[in-house]
Order: C-alpha cells, then structure tokens, then sequence
C-alpha cells in the first residue's frame, strides 16, 4: 500500500466500522420491564418505582469497547431500600458486568453508590463511596468507559474506579464479549439501605429516577447469536487494525492520565467508604486483582 491510500484507508476506516455515537433514548433503548412505569416528559424519562413494580430499559444494540453515559438525577427525600442501577453486561453464565448501582438512603442521609466488576460471572469486587454532592438535586452523568487496557467508572467525567488488564499476571480480563447496556430501579431493602435494617417506606411512593442524555460511543456488534456468547468476529471487528482506528485505542486511552489519577486518588481518600481490596474479614487471602493495582 502507498502511503496515501493507507491515510485513505484509515478515513474511510474511522467513519464505517460500527461507532455509534448517539444520545437519543428511542433511537438506544427500549424498556424491557414494566412498561406502565416510564414516563415521558419532554427531553427527560422517569422510571417510577411503586409497592407494584420497578421497571428497567436495556439497550437495542450490544457494544464492544468505547464509553456509555447517562444524565441521571436520583430519587429524592426518603429512598432508603431502593436501588437504582446503570451497568453493561454480556450474557450467559460467564457473563462480564460493570456495575453502577445507587443505594438510596433516609431523607437527609448521603446516596451511596457501589460499583463491582463481574469477570466470566464471578463478581465480589464491590467498592462503595459516598457522593461529594447530592445526586438528587441535579443531573449528573454516570460513565462506564471500556477499552482492552482497562474498564473506568467515571462520575461527571472523574473517574472513580479503575479495572485494569491484568492478563500478564495471569488474571483473566473481560474484552471478548460483546456488552448491553442497562438500567433499572427496583425495591433492594433486604440489603440496600445499611445493610437491610432501613426497609423501604411506602407511604413515599412512587420513587422516581429522572433521566436525560443517553450517550452511546462504542462498537456496535450485530445482533444475533453471535454477539451474546464470546466471539472472536466481534472482538476483531472492534479492535483498531491497519485501516481502522478507534478512538478507545489510542495510547492515550489505555490508563489514566496524570490529572484523572490525581482524582482517582482525591476520590479514594475523601469518598471512599468500601473497598472489597481492603475487606480481610471476607477475603482472608487478598485477591489477586487487588495485589496488583497501583490504586
Ligand atoms: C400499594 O400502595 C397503595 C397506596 O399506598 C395501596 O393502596 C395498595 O394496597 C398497595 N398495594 C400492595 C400490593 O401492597
Ligand atoms: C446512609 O446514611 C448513613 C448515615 O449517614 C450512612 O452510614 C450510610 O452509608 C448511607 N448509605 C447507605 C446505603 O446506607
């Protein structure tokens, strides 16, 4: 190839293979649960929770590598016992799942929000912090970014968490299955709010989840049998190659910068309330993830 068709190639390649950068519900969603409790209101979704039912929407598409965000403002005054989720996941018994799930408190009480990080469908990596502001008073935005170096959790764009590949050690990474993107607010008070002991208070009912923005920059892999189980095409098709490249891959992209560590650092001093890296009484032997990480 001479080199001008080669940058050719990695143009045509940038614009064709399967990015979706969208930010539309109807256009990357559709309610999967309880239908009757979505309500549409201008640019914004609710998802209501009641002594009925929660409800849940996933995404139509499932992706491969880049960043999924949504704009999410969280139930207000009294949510104890509620949970309301946003995670990607693949599916099948050794499915991968990158959570976020905001544990609603008493009136007054700061939200906590536990993210966790299940690898071929073993999950017990919880790590909890509290907000440094009150997610039931404005819209933030929720991130999950993805790339075969790491997966971060990102809360208005700092991150809060970092997975990273560990493979040369010997520890398994998800990056061969293709993901959906999920969200759901359900009645969790057998264990949301301190531990269980906080039940969920009807007479507050209906809980609301107000959402806006849905981002969706990623892979898109084909739907079909293909894209639920692990597969080597969708993994290929998602990687940077001689005449594509994705953003996702770029050097840059494949850990923190200097500032994001700095945050990551300044989030896990100040916020952080539960480390499961740190939890000797459930985890005698370290595990090995833990023993690893730099954070
Ligand atoms: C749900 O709550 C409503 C209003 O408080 C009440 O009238 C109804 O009986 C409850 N239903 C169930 C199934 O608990
Ligand atoms: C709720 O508030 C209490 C008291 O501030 C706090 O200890 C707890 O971590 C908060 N979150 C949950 C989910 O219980």
């Amino acid at each position: 190839m001479t080199k001008m068709s080669s940058l050719l190639g990695f143009f045509v390649g940038l614009v064709l293979v399967g990015v979706a950068a969208s930010s539309n519900f109807e256009e990357l969603y559709q309610p999967a649960w309880a239908f009757d409790h979505f309500i549409h209101d201008g640019e914004l979704l609710k998802l209501k929770l009641d002594n009925y039912s929660g409800a849940g929407f996933g995404s139509k598409s499932k992706y491969m590598f880049g960043k999924v965000s949504i704009q999410l403002k969280l139930v207000e005054g009294d949510s104890a016992g509620t949970v309301t989720a946003f995670y990607m996941s693949s599916e099948g018994p050794n499915h991968n799942e990158f959570d976020f799930e905001f544990l609603g408190n008493s009136t007054g009480e700061p939200y906590s929000v536990q993210t966790n990080v299940y690898v071929n469908g073993v999950g017990n990596r919880e790590q909890r912090l509290d907000l440094w502001f009150d997610p039931t008073k404005d819209f933030h935005t929720y991130s999950i970014f993805w790339n075969q170096r790491q997966v971060v959790f990102l809360v208005d764009e700092t991150p809060i968490r970092v997975h990273t590949n560990l493979e040369h050690k010997g520890i398994p990474f998800p990056k061969d299955q293709a993901m959906g993107v999920y969200s759901s607010i359900w009645n969790a008070d057998d264990w949301a709010t301190q531990g269980g002991r906080v039940k969920t208070d009807w007479s507050h009912a209906p809980f609301i989840a107000t959402y806006k923005d849905f981002t969706i920059d990623a892979c898109e892999c084909p739907v079909g049998v293909s894209s639920s189980a692990a597969s080597p095409e969708n993994a290929k098709r998602c990687s940077s190659s001689e005449d594509k490249k994705y953003w996702w891959d770029e050097p840059t992209m494949s850990e923190l910068n200097l500032h994001q560590s700095h945050q990551l650092m300044w989030v896990r001093a100040n916020h952080m309330v539960y480390d499961y890296c740190t939890d000797t009484a459930r985890f005698p032997v370290t595990p090995a993830e833990c023993v690893h990480h730099r954070h």
